[in-house]
């Protein structure tokens, strides 16, 4: 009787080591997982296999690991691990090297994970808008990182398709389709904020940026959790599936695919195979159903229920089905820990298994098993990984460090112990190290998008920024001013003599001169006062070629002179004695409204004799005996102020966002320390240019700012004009793009000559590239023309970097004119400032964006007012004819004309 016990009792003990044996591998067994893997890995990676192999070998476009001078501000989204998390991540490079994480978890609901693709992104945005809401950071536009962990096929940093979805995720419309573009979708219809998906990477990705960033030998990324995969750095020669053969490329193996192909069928059971059955991709990542979390409680389930099945375990009662579900990965966890039997049996209680002895032996051998085999696996393709990349290297020996993450490899008593002497025994000629990442792969995904910031990171300017940029102007409108301050004011605050907008008595048939913007014009203004006022004018553009702005001041007036003598010739006004006003677009100290003295030149002029001279006596000299009489000279703000103020009243500002910029204003008289009377106002053309030319600026500037000034014909002036002018923005973005190329981030390293040379680029370039729906076939163009063969991703990427610097433009002028109109608002003493700003000037006009972009954030720089931009439809000279009319009628007045220079002109002085 005992005897046919202990027989049977033994018969059972076999039948039960013989099914776990199928689970054990031997070394010969894992030395052949490792071969085939390696296979695998290289059958990804070639043209010709890759459609066919099981490891996909998927191309990051993350090209270098962080070297520590990442910095900026981040928000990053971490989906597709046990967690949904959205995160700020703060990054300073420098002694102060340091990275600080805001994060929040959200719950996605398995209704939501396998519902529509729409109710997915939908539900993704609603957490981040209550994380952006919890932060209090709605208005903040910030780039942001997408860890997204499944399968995806990039084209670039910022665009992949999800090949298909992997673990518990099955929603529909998904996959095929670019998640970048299904989030933005999303974040559209939510219409509630905005943000710059900067990057999208694999969550193996992000954790080897994670751990990179602490040491640099960390090339390969590894996941343990409830899926599993790998990323390393690969040399560019040999991804067969991206262009180029210089550097290195972080591939994403996406190896839980391995053995899809059948090539690892001699090792799977029919465990494996049920719980691939009842999965929700049969068929697929074969290897992470042998190895990951979300599955080895599955596997010890299906053998449980086995050997239940043949009697061999938990004879009274048989468990349900339900009670055998609750084993999952942490009970396997728990289990395969070095426990006393009656603890085994106790966990076994609380999940309603009532077991012997024998069970509790039995269900702890089972977990230790499965786990044993998912680690010895993890560690033979480890193994293939490491022996790969010191083969790449020729190089007999190598230390690596491999960036690790997942609930699996943190949480198991014995996981990360086997993988390691696994990868030890089959990878003997590589030390590696592991490194636990403890930040999650959201740090990653937010140093790769200050990877690929790190040039533009400088040039994004918060509210925060740029409301304190508003205040130190407005300090600087305050000391250009005031008398004790003005000689070292670098915003000159010039007076004009100007003292109010047209009122519509204005009449006379007047000329005008337009110097100094990109065209030089000439035009004929005849402003009648019938019913109505009416202005017609006739106008035309004349050539100023280089060799005369740059030559000597008399070659340039002679110059001014002959066009208007060709201009009245056509018009057949050469015999008129007609009145002049003068738009000359750059610093001058007035003394009255026809006497003007050049500062100093700026933009593209420099001809020499001119500077600290009166204007109107240098073209008088020139103009010699033609019956003409120069009026007024204006500022081309001034003329743009006045050329708006004649449609509205209200306008009281203006400004040009042109190939230079500048603004003038109407301020009280009282106020201005430099010109006598307390009543009233004046405009004041402020040459806010030279704003930031004593460093006030230095902060924000970056050094392709720096190197633009070295290369202008003014350095170290107009600091502020040549960040934001239309004259610079093009050579900004080509800097960039040059040192971009430089570094192999674009153009796969390629530069031509062309694209070399200075000036190549041009602002209505940037325009153009900006447009939304052309705009990349734009830059195609553009670049082609500059001898450059760029990539769709290439053109993808000089597209943001147009929209930085532009944006930059816009949000950098709407802090100075927020100076201006908050100056005006306390002028005025009213709660709120109703006011209408004249605007002219290519950049504003052309540019797709610019309009839209700067009036947004005047609204959020200066709430309480509400501004009218007003667009200068007919240049500056419409309002420069206005003023030389008041200027007429009061010369008219005045007895003879050597009275005029003893009392000063101004408009309305008289009245
Ligand atoms: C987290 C990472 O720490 O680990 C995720 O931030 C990653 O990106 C996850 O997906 C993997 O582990 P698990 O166990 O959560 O799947
Ligand atoms: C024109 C004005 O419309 O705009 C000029 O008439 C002004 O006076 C110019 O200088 C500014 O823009 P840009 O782009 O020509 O420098
Ligand atoms: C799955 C995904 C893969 C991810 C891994 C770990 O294998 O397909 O992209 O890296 O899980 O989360
Ligand atoms: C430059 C000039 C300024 C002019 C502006 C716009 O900044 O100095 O006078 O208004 O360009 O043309």
């Amino acid at each position: 009787m005992v005897t046919a016990v202990a027989q049977r009792l033994a018969a059972q003990r076999r039948e039960i080591n013989d099914t776990l044996a199928r689970l054990s591998l031997s070394s010969e067994n894992l030395q052949q997982v490792k071969d085939k893997m390696r296979v695998e890995l290289e059958r990804g990676l070639r043209k010709d296999s890759h459609s066919t192999a099981s490891v996909k070998m998927l191309p990051s476009f993350v090209y270098r690991t962080p070297n520590g001078t990442e910095r900026g501000k981040y928000l990053a989204l971490d989906l597709g691990g046990t967690n949904f998390r959205v995160l700020v991540v703060k990054i300073r490079s420098g002694i102060r090297k340091s990275v600080r994480m805001y994060n929040k978890i959200y719950a996605i609901p398995l209704e939501i994970m396998q519902g529509t693709g729409e109710e997915l992104f939908d539900h993704i945005v609603q957490c981040i808008s209550d994380f952006l809401d919890y932060m209090g950071m709605k208005n903040t536009r910030l780039p942001l990182g997408f860890t997204f962990s499944f399968p995806c096929r990039q084209t670039g940093i910022d665009k992949g398709s999800l090949v298909s979805w992997t673990k518990g995720f099955k929603a529909t419309d998904c996959e095929g389709n670019d998640v970048v573009e299904m989030l933005r979708e999303a974040i559209k219809r939510r219409n509630e904020f905005d943000l710059d998906i900067v990057a999208v990477v694999n969550d193996t990705v992000g954790t080897m940026m994670t751990c990179a960033y602490e040491d640099p030998k960390c090339e390969i990324g590894l996941i343990a959790g409830t899926g599993s995969n790998v990323c390393y750095m690969e040399e560019m020669r040999n991804i067969e599936m991206v262009e180029g053969d210089e550097g290195q490329m972080c591939v994403n193996t996406e190896w839980g695919g391995f053995g899809e192909n059948d090539c690892i069928e001699d090792i799977r059971t029919r465990f494996d195979r049920e719980v691939d059955e009842g999965s929700l991709n049969n068929g697929k990542q074969r290897f992470e159903k042998m190895t990951s979390g979300m599955y080895l409680g599955e596997i010890v389930r299906q053998i449980l229920i086995d050997l239940t099945r043949r009697g061999l375990l938990f004879r009274v009662p048989v468990p349900n089905r339900e009670v055998q579900s609750c084993i999952n990965d942490h009970v396997v966890q728990k289990l395969s820990d070095r426990l006393a039997l009656l603890q085994v049996r106790a966990i076994l209680q609380q999940l309603g298994l009532d077991s012997t002895c024998d069970d509790s032996i039995i269900v702890k051998e089972v977990c230790g098993t499965v786990s044993r085999r998912a680690a010895q696996l993890c560690g033979a393709g480890m193994a293939a990984i490491v022996d790969k990349i010191r083969e790449n290297r020729g190089r007999n020996q190598m230390n690596i460090t491999v960036g690790v993450d997942g609930t699996l490899y943190k949480l198991h008593p014995h996981f990360s112990r086997i993988l390691k002497d696994t990868v030890k025994a089959l990878a003997p000629q590589c030390d590696v190290e592991f490194v636990l990442s403890e930040d999650g792969s959201g740090k990653g995904a937010a140093l790769i998008t200050a990877v690929i910031d790190k040039y533009l990171y400088a040039m994004r300017l918060s509210d925060e920024t740029l409301m304190d940029i508003m205040k130190r102007f407005r300090r600087e409108l305050g000391n250009g001013l005031c008398s004790d301050t003005n000689p070292t004011a670098t915003v000159k605050m010039l007076p004009t003599f100007v003292r109010s907008i047209p009122d519509g008595s204005e009449k006379g048939d007047f000329i005008a001169l337009d110097l100094g913007g990109s065209a030089f014009r000439i035009l004929r203004v005849k402003v009648s006062h019938e019913k109505k006022q009416t202005v017609q004018m006739e106008s035309q553009i004349y050539d100023t070629p280089e060799d005369i702005i740059h030559g000597s001041g008399t070659r340039l007036f002679d110059h001014v002179a002959e066009c208007l003598g060709d201009f009245m010739e056509k018009q057949n006004i050469k015999d008129k004695k007609l009145s002049v006003g003068f738009t000359f677009s750059f610093p001058c100290a007035q003394t009255k409204l026809n006497e003007s003295y050049l500062l100093t030149w700026t933009k593209r002029f420099k001809a020499s004799g001119v500077e600290g001279m009166d204007i109107v006596t240098l073209l008088n000299k020139a103009i010699k005996k033609r019956g003409v009489d120069i009026m007024a000279v204006v500022n081309d703000t001034v003329g743009t102020m006045m050329t708006c103020g004649f449609d509205d009243q209200r306008c009281e500002v203006g400004i040009i966002i042109g190939t230079g910029t500048n603004a003038c204003y109407m301020e009280e008289l009282r106020h201005i320390d430099l010109v006598e009377g307390d009543e009233g106002r004046m405009c004041i053309n402020t040459e806010w240019g030279a704003f930031g030319d004593d460093g006030m600026l230095e902060d924000i500037r970056t050094e392709f700012d720096r190197e633009i000034d070295r290369g202008s014909l003014n350095p170290g002036k107009q600091l502020f004009e040549k960040m934001v002018s239309g004259m610079y923005i093009g050579e900004l973005v080509r800097l960039i793009l040059v040192k971009m190329a430089k570094e192999g981030f674009l153009f796969e390293g390629r530069i031509t000559p062309e694209l070399l040379t200075k000036g190549k680029f041009e602002t209505k370039h940037v325009s153009s590239i900006e447009k939304s729906k052309e705009g990349l076939t734009k830059a195609k163009d553009i670049l082609g023309r500059l001898g450059m063969e760029p990539s769709a991703d290439d053109c993808i990427a000089v597209q943001h970097i147009c929209t930085i610097v532009s944006h930059r433009s816009a949000n950098l002028i709407a802090a100075t004119l927020g100076g201006i109109l908050s100056r005006l608002k306390d002028n005025k003493g009213n709660p709120r400032l109703r006011t209408t700003v004249g605007i002219d000037g290519s950049l504003y006009k052309m540019h797709p964006q610019y309009a839209r972009r700067l009036h947004k954030t005047v609204r959020r720089l200066v709430p309480e007012s509400d501004v009218r931009f007003l667009l200068s439809e007919s240049g500056s000279s419409k309002g420069a004819a206005m003023v030389t009319a008041v200027a007429y009628r009061l010369a008219d007045h005045t007895p003879t004309p050597s009275c005029k220079s003893k009392h000063p002109m101004s408009m309305r002085d008289s009245t």
